[in-house]
């Protein structure tokens, strides 16, 4: 078994923390960051990054066989408020990556493959609350379409060619370290910044739009237990829903005004409010928790602190 890990799409919301937290694990040499876009600044002496184009078949096998990687972090997409602007550019990035990354685990030439799914699978007629991890799936937006395909694909190649690829439906992430990419739950990072740096936001959703949420700490975290994981807990495919927290601008903006006495919410939806109102409001993660002892750990006082703790230093300290 080859040893070295590959993240494609390093440089986005998630690989930045992701790929920070598996060079700690493995090993500096053992992880290739890579993506489309160089990281911003200068890259830190140790850490591995190449410039990836994540559709171009060729490139990317050409890394994964120069790097004998083994295991692969798919991370490069197109989110949902993105993708509603470019829909055929968000298909042909988020389908032509997968399929390249599944045909290489086909092929031999790597070993696992971590795959994110999202919420955005689910539609206007999937149960609402407490939203289960089989039910019916019927996505309104170009990428909920893609995570849904996406799915479908993963388990046909687990199914036909015994391919090792796990995946899990993440819901709107939050983190101070690095911008979100473009999704419809972005308002829940932006709230904070404003908060700190004006002391009012402008929502582009309604204030009781309750969404899925969790903070980044334990999305990592999941993303890591379901990865090592024994394949006999995990061995049919599964894009797994996991539970973090279930809140809606109000809630969140009242949260900060605990801490921010003067902070000010105003509402002006856009089209990310039908997106919005397409997904759940709440989900069922039983099944992680039952396959791989899944259990989120962080509440909306502790992430609310953290954002606000994290920010003010970050947000106010000059570069140097
Ligand atoms: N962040 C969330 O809240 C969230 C929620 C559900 C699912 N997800 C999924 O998790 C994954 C990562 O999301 P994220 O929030 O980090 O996204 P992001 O937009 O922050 O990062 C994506 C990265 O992919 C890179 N990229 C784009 N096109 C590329 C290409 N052709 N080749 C190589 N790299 C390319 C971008 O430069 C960017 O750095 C995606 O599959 C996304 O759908 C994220």
């Amino acid at each position: 078994m080859k040893s070295k890990t590959l993240v494609i799409g390093a440089s986005g919301q998630i690989g930045t923390e992701l790929t920070h937290q598996l060079r700690v694990l493995y090993g500096f040499d053992q992880v290739i960051a890579t993506d489309i876009q160089p990281p911003v600044g200068e890259i830190p002496e140790g850490e591995l990054f190449d410039v990836l184009d994540a559709t171009d078949g060729d490139a990317v096998r050409a890394c994964v066989e120069k790097h004998q990687i083994g295991t692969v972090y798919l991370l490069a997409a197109m989110l949902s408020a993105t993708a509603e602007k470019a829909p055929r550019k968000a298909w042909d990035l988020n389908m032509n990556s997968l399929l390249i990354v599944l045909d290489l685990a086909k092929d031999g030439l790597i070993d696992k493959i971590f795959w994110p799914s999202s919420i955005a699978v689910f539609g206007p007629t999937s149960p609402k609350q407490n939203t289960p991890q089989a039910c019916v799936m019927e996505p309104t937006t170009v990428y909920g379409i893609s995570k849904l395909a996406g799915e479908n694909w993963c388990s046909y190649y687990q199914n036909k060619y015994g391919v090792d690829v796990r995946s899990i439906r993440y819901p709107g992430l939050i983190s101070w370290k690095a911008l979100p990419g473009g999704g419809t739950t972005d308002y829940a990072i932006a709230i904070f910044h404003e908060a700190l740096k004006t002391g009012s936001y402008n929502c582009f959703l309604t204030e009781n739009t309750v969404l899925p949420m969790m903070h980044m700490d334990d999305a990592l975290r999941a993303t890591l237990e379901l990865m090592h994981a024994d394949l006999s807990d995990v061995n049919q495919f599964k894009a797994y829903n996991i539970a973090g927290l279930s809140f809606s601008p109000k809630d969140l903006s009242k949260n900060i005004q605990g801490q921010i006495p003067n902070f000010k919410i105003l509402y002006q939806p856009d089209f990310r409010q039908s997106i919005a109102d397409s997904w759940p409001s709440s989900i069922d993660d039983s099944e992680a928790a039952q396959d791989w002892k899944w259990k989120a750990q962080i509440d909306l006082d502790h992430l609310t602190s953290d954002m606000i703790n994290n920010l003010k230093t970050t947000l106010f300290t000059p570069n140097d």
